[in-house]
């Protein structure tokens, strides 16, 4: 086992409500994860990431907690859980939580007391504000969710933040209180066995002391922060952030081995990402990158977003990639337009590139995004946002583990919590009897990733080719190829043999004096 385990790493998240339904009631728990743990270990993954499981009215799904030390009853118990980190321990495979310390839901326990009234020994826990004279809200911050990041409270008169939903106020982390509690809670979670934490939000857990107004957004802002009129230099990313993390690190440290903070770190310029591995190496070990998942699937675009943090990352950093997630749908979609095509050159990508590749559940066989209609809805933002846009939901639906009524997922009689998709024409068990199918190039992606050390350490270089193709070399014997293009593409000097082609077609065979790659083909070629 090596000190930084991650590095070598595969993460594949489950979103639990989604992944597979023991009792019937419609909704994945966590003895459908344990009961899921062979398809894992079999596809070769290290490490899973579950999004939230803790406690929740759920009008956020699990990112409203009312409850950091325990199991969403229709999930399952502690026991339950304790047993999935057993036998996942038992078949080499971690499991990180997500952790929510932006804010907590209006349900817990702190927030109740709080409202009650200004002299709530909890009150200060959480972000309040007096209106302005005229009555509205005490700056101009905006909700993540749409509309304004302040809700008047009745009871006190005085506004709270909630920079997503109302049902979501704010953490103040300026009180000492929230930060002991938060130690406690990390440590319940390290104890009872998981390999560290996935931070929602944590770009964002400090505001600005003085509650400032955010600058109006000017023309050199990427088209998200000029979306939103303005940028959020006080409600977000302060710097005071960094000493937070550099806590949890601590902590974090204590434990053998180190636990994993993996940060949702949405920020969109390089600097700020970097930031967020700490001057000392002291603060995330892998930090998301937005900008990435959100590109477009185009080799120059991604290319240049990989250079970059190649070239910025300090050799103390470790990049992580990812192509889908529950808030970015499936990259099926997203980047590949359903082509299949596409798809095995995408996780060809993600699989080779230098860093730890993150897939979501599903990305092993080209999981579409399913589309709803206004009724299935069960995401706040979609509901809120529909028809322009239909949420999360869609890159959020049950994973399809065979044809057939239920699809795996649930009992054949039972309305899953969302639903599914095509079943039919996309599932587990029909890919797994298939050598060509995309689960099987996964799992062989997966499996010389493993055995080439070059493939996950080497160093990344990225080689001269022509448009709409990416070519890099990993160490000093291999050579990934990718045409991301709708035409053939002459890879100048490539040779050697190719381990996996995307189409399977060229497996095992030799080549010298040129490589041809048909549209969308990628390859994996060792030299000579
Ligand atoms: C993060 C989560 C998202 C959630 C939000 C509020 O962005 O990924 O799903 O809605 O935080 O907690
Ligand atoms: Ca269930």
């Amino acid at each position: 086992m090596t000190k930084r385990w991650w590095r070598d790493a595969v993460v594949y998240q489950i979103y639990p409500r989604s992944y597979r339904d023991t009792n019937g009631d419609g909704v994945g728990d966590l003895r459908g994860i344990t009961q899921s743990l062979d398809h894992l270990e079999w596809l070769g993954v290290d490490c899973l990431w579950l999004n939230p499981i803790m406690p929740s009215p759920n009008t956020d799904w699990g990112y409203d907690v009312s409850d950091y030390c325990d199991v969403h009853p229709e999930l399952g118990t502690l026991d339950d859980f304790d047993e999935l980190i057993r036998e996942a321990d038992r078949r080499g495979i971690r499991v990180l939580n997500d952790l929510v310390p932006n804010h907590t839901s209006d349900m817990h326990a702190w927030f109740k007391d709080a409202r009650m009234s200004k002299d709530s020994k909890m009150r200060d826990r959480y972000v309040w504000a007096d209106p302005k004279p005229d009555g509205s809200a005490p700056n101009n911050w905006m909700s993540q969710f749409g509309g304004p990041a302040w809700a008047l409270d009745e009871t006190t008169d005085q506004y709270y933040l909630h920079l997503f939903l109302p049902t979501q106020p704010d953490l103040n982390w300026w009180n000492d209180d929230v930060a002991v509690a938060f130690d406690e809670i990390l440590r319940f979670w390290f104890d009872r066995g998981v390999a560290g934490f996935r931070l929602d939000v944590c770009h964002a857990v400090v505001k600005d002391k003085d509650l400032r107004d955010n600058p109006p957004a000017t023309e050199d802002d990427p088209p998200q922060v000029r979306g939103r009129g303005q940028k959020s230099i006080y409600d977000m990313n302060r710097p005071e952030v960094h000493d937070v993390l550099r806590r949890w690190r601590r902590i974090a440290r204590k434990y053998e081995p180190e636990r994993l903070l993996v940060g949702e770190t949405y920020v969109w310029d390089l600097q700020s990402l970097i930031a967020f591995y700490g001057k000392r190496n002291d603060e995330l070990q892998l930090a998301m990158n937005i900008p990435f998942v959100h590109s477009r699937f185009d080799a120059g675009r991604l290319s240049t977003i990989v250079d970059n943090m190649e070239s910025g990352l300090p050799r103390s950093g470790w990049p992580v990639w990812m192509g889908s997630n529950h808030d970015a749908d499936r990259l099926a979609t997203r980047w590949c337009d359903d082509d299949e095509r596409k798809v095995r050159c995408a996780l060809m990508m993600l699989l080779t590139l230098r860093g730890t590749p993150l897939l979501g559940y599903g990305d092993e066989i080209g999981l579409p995004n399913v589309t709803l209609t206004e009724r299935q809805l069960r995401d706040p933002v979609g509901m809120r946002f529909w028809p322009a846009y239909p949420g999360r939901d869609p890159g959020r639906t049950p994973m399809q583990w065979k044809s057939g009524a239920g699809a795996g997922f649930t009992a054949p009689d039972v309305t899953p919590w969302l639903p599914f998709g095509h079943p039919s024409r996309c599932n587990i068990a029909d890919q797994k009897s298939n050598p060509r199918s995309v689960l099987h190039l996964t799992r062989d992606l997966i499996a010389l990733r493993r055995e080439e050390t070059d493939l996950r350490t080497g160093t990344y270089s990225h080689r001269a080719s022509p448009d709409g193709t990416w070519v890099y070399n990993r160490g000093k014997r291999f050579v990934v190829a990718l045409n991301m293009s709708d035409d053939v593409a002459k890879i100048p000097r490539v040779r050697g043999k190719v381990r996996v082609s995307t189409e399977r077609d060229r497996d095992d065979s030799s080549f010298s004096g040129g490589l041809v790659l048909e549209p969308w083909e990628g390859v994996v070629v060792e030299r000579p």
